[in-house]
C-alpha cells in the first residue's frame, strides 16, 4: 500500500525545478504547483498599474484583492491573474528583473503561504519556490534542495530561450541569475535557504532523465506505508 505525499522542491534561479517538479508530479499522477509564477502574476500586475514595487503593503492589499489561479492543461500549466490568462506575460524579461523584489516583502509572502498551504492541504501535491520546505509544506515527506552552478543554469535558460525564438546573451543571463540568488538568499523574509531535511542534489553533472529518476526513487521510498 502507498502513502500520498507532499514533495517539495526549493533552489535557486534556473536551476531546473519546474522541469523535475512538473515531470515528478505527471508521473505520479499529483498535482504541480509553481509558486514562482505566483510571485510573477502579482509582480505582472502590479507593474501594469504603476505600483511602487518598494511599496510591501500596498502590494499586499493587491494580492489580497487578486485572484491566481494555476490550471494545467495540455500544453503545460496555464496561469490566470483575475480570470486573464497571462501565462506568458508573467516570463517577459520586466517582471523577471523586478519580482525578486516583490517577493522580498514579508506581508506579502504571507498571504502567499496561507494561498499555496491551501492547494496543498489534501497531498498528492509537487510545488517548487524557494522557501517551500522552510516554510509552506513544512512537514512534507520529501524535500528536495536542487542546485548546479550559475554558468550551468544560464547555459540552460539561454538554450530554453532560444527554443522560445528569444535571443540572449550568455552573460548577461549569468549576471542576472546571480543577482536573483544573491537578493533571494539575503532578504530577511523567509530567504532561500535549504531545509535541514532536505535532500540536496547538485544537477550540474546530471540530466533532467537522471535527476527524475533519483527524486522518483526518493519519492517510492517516502511513499511505502511500514
Ligand atoms: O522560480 P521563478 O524564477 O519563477 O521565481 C520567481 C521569483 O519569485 C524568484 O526570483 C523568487 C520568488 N519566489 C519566492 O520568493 N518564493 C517562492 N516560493 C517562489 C518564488
Amino acid at each position: 500500500m502507498t502513502k500520498q505525499i507532499q514533495i517539495a522542491i526549493d533552489g535557486p534561479a534556473a536551476a531546473g525545478k519546474s522541469t523535475i517538479a512538473k515531470k515528478t508530479a505527471e508521473l505520479l499522477g499529483y498535482t504541480y504547483v509553481d509558486t514562482g509564477a505566483m510571485y510573477r502574476a502579482i509582480t505582472y500586475k502590479a507593474i501594469q498599474l504603476n505600483i511602487d514595487l518598494q511599496d510591501g503593503e500596498k502590494l499586499t492589499s493587491l494580492l489580497k484583492e487578486t485572484t491566481i489561479e494555476l490550471k494545467p492543461s495540455p500544453k503545460g500549466q496555464l496561469v490566470f491573474l483575475d480570470n486573464q490568462e497571462v501565462t506568458d506575460e508573467i516570463r517577459s524579461l520586466k517582471v523577471t528583473a523586478s519580482v525578486s523584489q516583490v517577493a522580498a516583502h514579508a506581508h506579502l509572502r504571507e498571504e502567499m503561504v496561507l494561498r499555496q498551504l491551501e492547494m496543498g492541504k489534501d497531498g498528492k501535491i509537487v510545488m517548487d519556490g524557494r522557501d517551500i520546505g522552510t516554510h509552506v509544506l513544512t512537514n512534507a515527506e520529501l524535500k528536495i534542495f536542487m542546485s548546479a552552478s550559475v554558468e550551468e543554469r544560464a547555459k540552460r535558460r539561454y538554450l530554453e530561450n532560444q527554443k522560445r525564438g528569444i535571443d540572449s546573451v550568455l552573460k548577461e543571463l549569468a549576471e542576472e541569475i546571480a543577482l536573483r540568488d544573491k537578493m533571494d538568499s539575503e532578504r530577511d523574509a523567509s530567504p532561500l535557504i535549504q531545509a535541514e531535511d532536505a535532500v540536496f542534489i547538485d544537477t550540474t553533472e546530471l540530466t533532467i532523465e537522471q535527476v527524475s529518476e533519483k527524486i522518483m526513487q526518493l519519492a517510492k521510498e517516502r511513499m511505502q506505508i511500514i
